[in-house]
C-alpha cells in the first residue's frame, strides 16, 4: 500500500463466486495516507481507540443516527470508507445486499472483524482508500468521519467517485469547525496553556478532523473530483466524554487534538502532564451533568451524486 503501483488488498472475507472484477481508472490510484500516517493510526491511535472505544463510538453514532434515514437502502453494493470499528458497516449491511468496509489500519480492522466478522454480507478489507479497487461498482460510497485524513483529498475523492455507478450516492459525515466542537477544542486550548503546539511536519494521522470543516472548500473539492448535486447540512450532537471529569480528562489527554499535543510534548521530553490534566479538568468541570461530562459536537452531512 505504499505506492501507486501497489494496490493489493488483504481481503478478509471472500465475496460470492462469479463476481466480475471491477477496476477504477488506474490514473487515480494513489495512497491517501502516507506510511507515516498509517503508522500513527496503527501504533498510536488504534491502542487508544481500543481503550476509549465507548466515547469514540457514541460520539460518532449521535451524528450518524441523525442522518441514517437519508441513506439509500436495498442497493446491491455499498462501500464504507475508513470503517474503523465497523459499526456503520454492519448497519449498512442490514439494508444493502453487500457491503465492503475498508480501513488502512490493521488493528482497527481486526477490532471491526471481532465485532462484526459474523455478518455474512459484510466484507472487511485492509486497504488505503486511494489504492483500493472494488470488485464491482457500488451504488453508495459512505463514510462516517473517515475522509478528513486524506492527504490528497481531491485526487482521492475522484478515486472514490470512480467506484460508483453514474448517479450513485456519495454520503459522508465530517466535523464542522473547531469552535463548533468544544468537545475537542476546549481541551486543546487548555493543554496549550502549559504545553507547546505540535511542530509543523511532526508525524500525524493526516490533515486531521477539521480539514473538511469549511463548506466552500468541501463543495470545491467535490466539484473538482467530478461529483454533482453536492449539499451540506449541519448536524448537532452531544459528546458524553465520561462519567466523571477525571474519566473525560483521560480521554482528552489520550486522543484528539489535545492528545496529539500531549504525545508530541512527551516525545520532546517536556511534558508537564499534571499541569495539563489540571487545565483540562478545569475546562471540563462546567460540563458535568447527571449523565456524565457532556459537550456539544457539530458535523456536516455531505451528500453528492457520482
Ligand atoms: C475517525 S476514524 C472513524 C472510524 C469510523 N468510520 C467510525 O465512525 O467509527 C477514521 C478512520 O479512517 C481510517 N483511515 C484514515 N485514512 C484512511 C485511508 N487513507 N484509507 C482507509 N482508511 C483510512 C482510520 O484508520 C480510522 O479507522
Amino acid at each position: 500500500m505504499s505506492n501507486d503501483t501497489n494496490h493489493a488488498q488483504s481481503t478478509v472475507t471472500v465475496p460470492s463466486a462469479g463476481v466480475q472484477p471491477f477496476v477504477p481508472s488506474p490514473e487515480t490510484f494513489n495512497p491517501a495516507a502516507s506510511p507515516e500516517a498509517t503508522a500513527v493510526w496503527n501504533d498510536v491511535v488504534a491502542p487508544k481507540y481500543a481503550h476509549h472505544e465507548r466515547v469514540m463510538v457514541a460520539s460518532a453514532t449521535e451524528h450518524s443516527d441523525a442522518v441514517w434515514n437519508d441513506i439509500p437502502t436495498s442497493i446491491p453494493h455499498a462501500i464504507d470508507v475508513g470503517c474503523g470499528f465497523g459499526d456503520t458497516s454492519e448497519r449498512l449491511a442490514r439494508t444493502s445486499q453487500h457491503v465492503t468496509a475498508i480501513d488502512c489500519s490493521s488493528p482497527l480492522l481486526s477490532r471491526a472483524i471481532s465485532r462484526h466478522g459474523n455478518v455474512t454480507n459484510l466484507e472487511f478489507v485492509l486497504a488505503d482508500a486511494g489504492n483500493y479497487a472494488p470488485r464491482r461498482p457500488a451504488q453508495l460510497c459512505f463514510s462516517r468521519f473517515g475522509l478528513m485524513f486524506f492527504e490528497r483529498p481531491v485526487q482521492t475523492l475522484k478515486h472514490l467517485r470512480s467506484w460508483l455507478e453514474p448517479g450513485a450516492s456519495f454520503a459522508t459525515l465530517v466535523w464542522r469547525s473547531r469552535e463548533e466542537n468544544p468537545w475537542l477544542e476546549l481541551a486543546r486550548q487548555a493543554v496549550l496553556e502549559v504545553l507547546p503546539p505540535v511542530d509543523d511536519g511532526a508525524p500525524s494521522c493526516g490533515p486531521g478532523p477539521f480539514s473538511m470543516s469549511e463548506p466552500a472548500v468541501v463543495l470545491a473539492q467535490l466539484r473538482a473530483a467530478g461529483f454533482r448535486s453536492a449539499n451540506l447540512e449541519p448536524v448537532d450532537g452531544n459528546a458524553n466524554l465520561g462519567a466523571s471529569v477525571d474519566e473525560a480528562a483521560d480521554f482528552q489527554l489520550a486522543l484528539g487534538p489535545a492528545g496529539e499535543i500531549v504525545r508530541h510534548a512527551q516525545k520532546q521530553g517536556h511534558c508537564d502532564l499534571t499541569a495539563a490534566r489540571a487545565r483540562v479538568c478545569n475546562a471540563l468541570a462546567p460540563f458535568v451533568t447527571r449523565h456524565g461530562v457532556v459537550l456539544p459536537s457539530a458535523s456536516w452531512w455531505v451528500t453528492a451524486r457520482a
